[in-house]
């Protein structure tokens, strides 16, 4: 059994970090860290505040869905106030934080599903919800992370087909903090290059280069859903502004900014 307990001060504590994680607000059980961190965004929260529980009952996920959270995972947000600019590069920085974050602290080599679902072993570890409130140039941006870290799937036989934890995955527990910890300090590293510059830099491009060579969808045939339709095609590459594009039967290429992919 992992010490795993979590709490402001355990997060916090020692961080090498500048902002992003400096401030934290640990709550046993709440709705949704998304919910709480808009509020205390608008409160003037600093950036790089985390929001995180121990349990969400109202857990959200992208595509209205809902989000499962019992304990034992990890589930919290992240304020940033970024740059109009650097918005596309979040979702990137963000799924690169979480498959660092994990590789760090289990040597598990994660991949991305594109655009930010976290797969280990086909199966999905982990989902990120990004949420943009702009106002003129102004941006606050809520970075929400979900992983499955010492989850029995054998105890939610609704997921086991698609999803699966690093406790599962390594047939031990896992300690949440060192996890926390390793992705806020992974998202710093990525997030301070580019809030100094935005898209068109080096570092913008350095990030999506590699966030295109971890997605496990590209050359795949897959199934896009997306909010207004679904698509079937080869995945043929990505973007630099982060969407999708879709060979389709019929030889003509779409591009598909927001969806969920299934690989066929
Ligand atoms: C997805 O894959 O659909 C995204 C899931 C995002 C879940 C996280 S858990 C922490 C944060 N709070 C929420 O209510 N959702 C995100």
């Amino acid at each position: 059994m992992v010490e795993d307990s979590l709490s402001a001060n355990a997060i916090t504590d020692g961080l090498k970090t500048h902002f992003i994680g400096q401030k934290a607000l640990y709550y046993p059980s709440l709705t949704s860290t998304m919910e709480v961190a808009r509020q205390v965004a608008r409160e003037g929260a600093a950036e790089g505040t985390v929001i995180i529980a121990d349990e969400q009952t109202a857990g959200k996920g992208r595509l209205k869905r809902s989000w499962l959270t019992p304990k034992g995972n990890i589930a919290l947000s992240v304020i940033l106030r970024p740059g109009l600019s650097a918005l596309p590069a979040l979702i990137m920085l963000a799924s690169l934080a979480v498959v660092h974050g994990i590789e760090a602290v289990t040597g598990l080599k994660p991949q991305i599903k594109w655009p930010n679902d976290i797969l280990v072993n086909g199966k999905k570890i982990a989902g990120i919800l990004i949420e943009n409130d702009v106002l003129g140039n102004r941006v606050t941006t809520i970075i929400g992370i979900g992983i499955d870290v010492n989850l029995r799937l054998a105890d939610f036989p609704e997921i086991q087909a698609i999803a699966t934890s690093l406790s599962d995955k390594l047939g031990h527990e896992v300690s949440r903090l060192k996890v926390i910890r390793a992705l806020l300090v992974e998202m710093e590293r990525l997030y301070l290059p580019l809030s100094a510059g935005g898209s068109q830099t080096r570092p913008y491009f350095a990030l999506f280069d590699e966030w295109r060579d971890n997605l496990v969808t590209l050359g795949k045939k897959v199934r896009v859903t997306a909010e207004d339709a679904t698509y079937e095609g080869i995945a043929e590459s990505v973007d630099t502004d982060g969407s999708l594009l879709l060979r389709r039967p019929d030889g003509t290429l779409t591009r598909v900014v927001a969806g969920d992919v299934t690989l066929r």
